[in-house]
């Protein structure tokens, strides 16, 4: 799948991820990956960030807080548009921009620091985003990281349950076979029954 399609998919579901995010839906990330992900990064204030694959830019906003000065990029308009919105009501001079993390507008050595929270493993070649991103890093700069872990989002998953519903173990299979062009489907996890019919699952 070419990054244009992986595009559209974000593009399409960016309108109803940035209303649902803002209304405290992505619990695992507001609840375990971005304080993991925030209690393990290096000192950023005064340094010259980019956060790449932003979505509607939560963390972004984080960073910028911490004293950050940051640019913050994203393949998906709306969210682009989303994450900009904000800056009205909260100054925090992120200069976000639309962009493909695998073709970065930018010079080499052009920043301190890189951060991707939970985007790298969506685009079609990772490989081509981390060699972009290592570029314009400068020497010595760093990129902090978080994805899926690989093993827990194969083909095939199933959460195995008792009797009274409790998780008891996870099935999983085909974790070797390529997974380039499948299309996954999946609401956050918390939306359960009406709420959930209500809305669009996520590709
Ligand atoms: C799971 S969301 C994470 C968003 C955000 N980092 C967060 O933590 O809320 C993945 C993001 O990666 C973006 N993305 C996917 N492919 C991309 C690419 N080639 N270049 C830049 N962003 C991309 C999507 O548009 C989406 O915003």
């Amino acid at each position: 799948m070419d990054a244009s399609e992986v595009a559209k998919h974000w593009e399409a579901n960016a309108e109803a991820w940035t209303r649902q995010v803002r209304r405290g839906r992505d619990v695992f990330c507001d609840a375990l990956n971005s304080p993991a992900f925030f209690a393990m990064l290096p000192s950023v204030r005064g340094l010259h960030g980019l956060d790449v694959g932003c979505g509607e830019g939560a963390n972004t906003r984080q960073l910028a807080r911490l004293g950050a000065r940051m640019v913050a990029i994203d393949v998906a308009p709306t969210f682009i548009r989303h994450a900009a919105e904000l800056e009205k009501t909260e100054p925090l001079g992120v200069d976000y921009r639309l962009a493909d993390a695998m073709a970065l507008p930018f010079e080499p050595s052009s920043f301190d620091f890189a951060s991707a929270f939970m985007s790298l493993m969506d685009m079609p070649d990772p490989g081509r985003a981390l060699r972009e991103v290592s570029r314009v890093l400068r020497p010595g700069g760093f990129l902090q990281f978080s994805i899926l872990r690989p093993c827990f989002a194969p083909p095939h998953r199933r959460v195995l349950r008792s009797r009274n519903g409790e998780p008891r173990a996870i099935e999983l299979s085909g974790y070797f076979e390529s997974t380039d062009g499948r299309v996954d489907r999946w609401w956050f996890s918390v939306l359960k029954g009406k709420e959930r019919k209500s809305v669009e699952p996520f590709s």
